[in-house]
């Protein structure tokens, strides 16, 4: 069973074959980060027409580092929201082609689910019960897991997600986007108690995020902030989003009753957040999976492993199937 899997939802183009039940054949990404560096965040125009011709040369280059010819593909997948409409489509239309075009089957696939499911792409044993934390650059999303395609919604935030902070306050800091690796990379040199930035909704009760103020606090302490201060504040920041972060996951693992906390998405590859998760769930004695690195920002074997899943599990969907730059995961 080959599956080639296409991720087109927001600023990479990614290509990937999967087969058996998840071995990676292939994982190719086209990044756009050099694109859309000097515009300080993603152009949607760009975004689609890099798309477009990135396409078919990361197919082609999929196949041969997976050794196949398009005939020995079983499945085709593609990301089908949420995202950005216009880069949606392309990576739909053109696995939707390749399956119309070979005569096997589709499957259209949520790109949450993708980063939800992620961290069991290379853990033996497949799927079982957990809490998932997704932090990427438009979520932040608390899941309760029972099995794969049964998801409950715990928690989310009000407004901008992890990712999207990190990125806003690195560009009050003048950094270069995306700004969270750059934030974890000034953030290793820094002190995290110099700056006392809030721990918004840590009390409030629910499994509820709010990063909004944050940036906020950010902005209005700037004019404070010296030459020399710049890793002191990303550290502190840092520490604010990850307390935060860490301490819902765990109260949302006590709550829901599960062993297994795992964290995903693009944010998930920061080094405090991972030491923190790492210290605190071994404190609480509770199992934690993280995505692999390669695998936590976006790329397209998460979404070949969702549409493995689903494929196992009898689904397949129609090629009416159109984008949903609004889906969602679970209520
Ligand atoms: O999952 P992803 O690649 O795309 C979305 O689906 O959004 O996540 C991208 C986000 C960006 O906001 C980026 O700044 C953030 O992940 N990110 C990080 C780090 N690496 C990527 N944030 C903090 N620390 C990192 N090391
Ligand atoms: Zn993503």
């Amino acid at each position: 069973m080959n599956v080639l899997a296409i991720e087109t939802s927001c600023d990479e183009t990614a290509v990937a074959i999967l087969a058996g039940s998840a071995e990676i054949r292939a994982s190719e990404i086209a990044s756009q980060v050099a694109l859309h560096q000097p515009h300080g965040g993603v152009v949607p125009e760009l975004a689609s027409r890099s798309h477009l011709s990135q396409l078919e040369p990361l197919i082609e280059r999929a196949l041969a580092s997976a050794g196949l010819r398009l005939a020995e593909i079983d499945l085709f997948a593609a990301t089908v929201g949420p995202g950005l409409a216009t880069s949606l489509m392309l990576g739909l239309a053109a696995a939707k082609g390749l399956a119309v075009g070979t005569g096997k089957p589709f499957v259209a696939v949520n790109h949450l689910e993708g980063h939800l499911l992620s961290p069991f792409l290379d853990s033996p044993g497949g799927v079982r019960p957990y809490v998932g934390l997704v932090v990427s650059g438009g979520h932040t999303l608390l899941i309760d897991v029972a099995e794969v395609g049964s998801y409950r919604l715990l928690g989310q935030t009000r407004d901008d997600a992890a990712g999207e902070a990190f990125d806003k306050v690195a560009k009050l800091l003048g950094l270069a986007y995306p700004g969270g690796p750059e934030i974890d990379r000034l953030a290793r040199g820094g002190d995290p108690k110099r700056f006392a930035f809030p721990r918004s909704m840590l009390g409030s009760g629910d499994l509820s995020f709010s990063f909004s103020g944050l940036k906020t606090a950010v902005r209005y302490m700037l004019p404070q902030f010296g030459e020399g201060d710049l890793p002191d504040v990303c550290a502190s920041f840092q520490a604010a989003v990850c307390d935060v972060l860490v301490a819902k996951t765990l109260t949302a693992a006590r709550t829901a009753n599960r062993q297994l906390v795992t964290v995903s998405g693009g944010v998930s590859c920061n080094s405090r957040l991972r030491e923190r998760f790492t210290a605190d769930c071994a404190e609480a004695g509770i199992d934690l999976l993280f995505a692999a690195p390669n695998l936590s920002t976006d790329n397209a074997a998460m979404i070949g492993y969702v549409a493995l899943q689903r494929f196992a599990r009898g689904e397949t969907s129609p090629l009416t199937t159109d984008i949903d730059p609004n889906l969602r995961l679970a209520a």
